[in-house]
């Protein structure tokens, strides 16, 4: 009969088993193969963008730091334009208020009520999806449990893997549009700066301080791209900006001419507190937003078009057009909860896809 002679083999094969489901869930975790698709009549389509809110909750300092200001204001907007989505660029829970710890623990931290589901209580932003992806903060503790709050809890907090593709149609053209989530934090962050904010063993869990691990993330965005041309609009969404000086981290202003070369609409970041904008060019043809203002407000990058005033927080309100191929977008400024659903402070609009200057 086979059979261990020591307990400690036992151990050894438990402790394999474990390592080896890690391993297969981790995989997953990166990107998935799986295209959510979904289509809607509606002759545009309207959305809400925004980030960096998952600051306090209910706690008493919300007032400080207007995570509820923002919530209402978005109710509002999202009620008004019926608005299909929201799309979220992470930075989903802070350490702060009551909490002394970053991101959420595991799938049953408070957090996910408290910060999430309390406050964007309104019928309309409590019944659409949130397409999501991780910002820094996720990562400083445990972001593999917002995944599997997705997969296995409430799949409206949409984030299946840390890098994903959406295709949406609508219109009675049925135009399409192809969104590729991605998760920036391994363009943005050398180890060096990992270390120093102890996000380098959550990189390691994920191989992500392996040589070659950027170029495969690359590509794996390059070839998504290559496969969504189709698309009547692309657009990228992902944690950091690569707004001027902000790119200038790292490997992220590698993204910028794998963004141009597929002629992507726009690129949705946070980050950066604050909303901001940068209108195509010939040399740079997508058009790049900033909406990382969702409670609280820091600095903007160097190099923009636009940005708000210091202090601002709000968010990002866009429409697409089947019939004209036009988006029109506005920036809300949220700060003053008295201003019932905000104001207006910049606004303008966009081709679906930029045309093409050969280099
Ligand atoms: C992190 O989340 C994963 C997925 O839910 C879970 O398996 C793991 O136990 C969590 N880690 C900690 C330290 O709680
Ligand atoms: C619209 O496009 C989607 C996805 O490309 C497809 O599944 C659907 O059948 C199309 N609908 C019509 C009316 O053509
Ligand atoms: C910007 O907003 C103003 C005021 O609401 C409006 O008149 C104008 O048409 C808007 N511009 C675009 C491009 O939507």
């Amino acid at each position: 009969m086979l059979r261990p002679a020591k307990p400690d083999l036992y151990l050894l094969i438990i402790l394999l088993t474990l390592v080896c489901l890690c391993v297969c869930d981790i995989s997953d975790w990166q990107s998935t193969s799986t295209v959510h698709k979904e289509a809607f009549t509606d002759e545009d389509l309207d959305f809400l963008v925004f980030g960096d809110w998952g600051m306090n909750g209910q706690d008493p300092a919300t007032h400080k730091f207007l995570q509820k200001a923002v919530a209402d204001a978005m109710e509002i907007c999202a009620d008004e334009h019926d608005s299909k989505f929201v799309v979220n660029v992470g930075d989903n829970f802070y350490k702060g208020g009551k909490y002394d710890y970053q991101g959420v623990q595991t799938v049953d931290d408070e957090k996910w009520n408290t910060i999430w589901l309390d406050v964007y209580n309104g019928a309309k932003l409590s019944s659409i999806n949130w397409y999501t992806v991780a910002g820094n903060h996720d990562w400083y503790n445990n972001v593999s449990a917002q995944i599997d709050y997705s997969l296995n809890k409430n799949n409206r907090f949409y984030l299946p893997a840390l890098f994903y593709v959406r295709r949406t149609s609508f219109g009675p053209k049925n135009s399409t549009v192809a969104w590729i989530h991605i998760d920036t934090n391994i363009f943005f962050y050398d180890e060096a700066t990992q270390k120093a904010k102890g996000m380098f063993g959550n990189f390691e869990i994920m191989g992500w301080d392996r040589d070659g691990a950027v170029e495969e993330k690359l590509k794996w965005i390059e070839d998504r791209l290559v496969e969504n041309q189709d698309a009547k609009w692309i657009f990228v969404i992902g944690h950091h900006p690569l707004i001027g000086d902000c790119a200038q981290r790292y490997r992220m202003k590698e993204l910028i001419p794998i963004l141009d070369r597929h002629r992507v609409t726009a690129y949705f970041a946070g980050h950066n507190h604050v909303l901001e904008f940068l209108a195509p060019t010939r040399w740079s043809r997508f058009a790049q937003f900033i909406s990382g203002a969702g409670s609280r407000t820091s600095k903007a990058c160097e190099g923009d078009d636009w940005v708000s005033a210091k202090g601002t927080v709000g968010f990002l309100h866009v429409r697409i057009s089947d019939k004209s191929g036009k988006m029109v977008y506005e920036f809300v400024d949220a700060t003053d909860p008295s201003i019932e659903g905000g104001t207006q402070v910049f606004n303008g609009s966009l081709t679906n896809r930029p045309y093409w200057y050969p280099k």
